[in-house]
């Protein structure tokens, strides 16, 4: 086996597109906006929605990772290295569920939801002392140095190792 399921391709770059584009967009809009201006809640309406997608999208992509045949670890030549890099996919699952659920629990608990698309009330004053804010905010600069590192070791293999990692993720004949 020398690629992914095309199935799982797709979700892997759609996921990575729409993570980068909250890491950023969170970051320099939707947390630094006021509760008070009614931007935040236009950025919310946006931010909260594609969160929800990328949840479900990772649920769809465990259950395709597990029923679909995949190719052996990419090797770098160094045992520690080979390591660190199956912990951090393994790593990087566990930390968007956290986004996700973090998110969720701001949303539920703190009726975002009913806020943000059903027009009912206002946004706390403050979000940013509530422990799911917080678990947000902190497990986002987890996630913000994963993706660095990802993508780091990414061009490594393919521009100094010339493995053609690429060429795993992406569509193509798989045997
Ligand atoms: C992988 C998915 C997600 C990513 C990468 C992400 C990323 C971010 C980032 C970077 C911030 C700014 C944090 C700060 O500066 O305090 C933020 C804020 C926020 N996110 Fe998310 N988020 C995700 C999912 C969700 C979901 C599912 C929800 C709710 C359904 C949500 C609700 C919020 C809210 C309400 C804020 C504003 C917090 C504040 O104003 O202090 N997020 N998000």
């Amino acid at each position: 086996m020398t690629r992914y399921h095309p199935l799982l391709v797709t979700i892997h770059w759609l996921m990575g597109l729409l993570i980068i584009m909250m890491l950023i967009f969170g970051n320099l809009v939707t947390g630094p906006l006021d509760n008070a201006d009614p931007e935040k809640i236009e950025a919310l309406t946006g931010h909260m929605a594609i969160g929800v997608t990328i949840g479900m999208l990772l649920i769809f992509r465990i259950i395709v990772r597990v029923r679909s045949q995949t190719p052996a670890h990419a090797t770098t030549g160094n045992p520690m290295l080979d390591k660190i890099g199956v912990a951090t996919h393994h790593l990087m699952y566990v930390v968007v569920a956290g986004m996700v659920l973090s998110g969720l629990g701001m949303g539920l608990g703190l009726g975002l939801f009913g806020v943000v698309y059903g027009g009912e009330g206002a946004l706390p004053v403050d979000l940013s002392e509530r422990l799911p804010a917080r678990a947000h905010d902190m497990i986002s600069n987890i996630l913000l140095l994963l993706v660095v590192l990802h993508v780091a070791a990414a061009f490594y293999h393919q521009l100094i190792l010339r493995d053609g990692l690429f060429r795993r993720m992406w569509f193509g004949k798989r045997q």
